[in-house]
């Protein structure tokens, strides 16, 4: 395996792609609220679209906000899909829905749905399957806990949920690795900048060691506590591809902020 330290700046800028900075809203929004904010940050990014920005409201506001974003360079994402295409799964949306609604990514294995779901990497890589097979593109969670952190197997628990949540048939292009340390989320708690470059580069280097891609072929974006303030540091370590933000994906200000950090 490449030690991280391989990686060169350089590298990555010349095969680089766009820089992604996903908002996840998380169980926020109303239509008014869910509205204004897309208008704000589509009349913003018209202004600068050196990043790739994509927004994932609540399922019941996809129909609302993907027509806001049409002719936009903003993408539609969801937060979670069901495994199955459709049938008797109450409460469920499935990777054909999303589609139908104009998604174009979504967002699976999120912590909140691992820990709060109870879902395990068995079902995590079913979903990104169930979305690959309609063309969505699944952003990929995954992160330690703290517990695991403070007993150093931060890279052991990244690497069997990466190994068991990544289906075999993927190709680089079709998806986001986003690696967001639990501890992290939503606690103000943001990684450091050397542990940031740390897990970005052991990723890259284990998904190219074992599935023989280029590391400048896999995206892996950061996400946890992302905020205005420090989005650029993050943003600046060579292995990092971009930024998956939940609270701060809520305010208009802060959001744009970042992603002109991402520019
Ligand atoms: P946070 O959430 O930015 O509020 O920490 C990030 C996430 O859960 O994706």
């Amino acid at each position: 395996m490449l030690p991280p330290g391989h990686y060169k700046r350089q590298d990555y800028m010349a095969g680089r792609r766009e820089i992604l900075v996903v908002g996840n809203w998380k169980m926020n929004g109303l239509a008014a609220t869910g509205k204004a904010l897309a208008q704000d940050i589509r009349s913003h990014v018209e202004k600068k679209i050196a990043a790739k920005v994509v927004i994932c409201p609540p399922s019941p506001l996809l129909n609302l906000i993907g027509p806001l974003l049409k002719g936009s360079a903003i993408g539609l994402g969801a937060q979670d899909c069901h495994m199955e295409q459709s049938g008797a799964f109450t409460g469920d949306v499935s990777a054909e829905i999303l589609k139908d609604a104009g998604c174009g990514y979504v967002i699976v294995g999120h912590s909140e749905r691992r820990l709060g779901h109870g879902e395990s990497s068995y079902v995590v890589c079913q979903k990104a399957q169930a979305a690959l097979a309609q063309g969505i593109i699944p952003i990929l969670c995954v992160g330690e806990t703290e517990k695991e952190r403070e007993s150093g197997k931060q890279k052991q628990a990244v690497a069997s949920q990466l190994m068991a949540s990544l289906p075999d048939d993927v190709s680089a292009k079709d998806f986001v690795l986003a690696y967001e340390p639990v501890w992290a989320i939503g606690t103000g708690k943001v990684a450091t900048i050397e542990d940031i470059k740390i897990m970005h580069g052991y990723i890259k280097s284990l998904l190219a060691d074992i599935r023989g891609w280029q590391p400048e072929q896999i995206r892996t974006i950061y996400g946890g506590s992302v905020k205005q303030e420090g989005a650029r540091d993050i943003l600046l370590c060579p292995a990092v591809d971009g930024v998956l933000v939940g609270g701060a994906s809520l305010k208009a200000q802060e959001f744009c902020a970042i992603i002109d950090a991402a520019s």
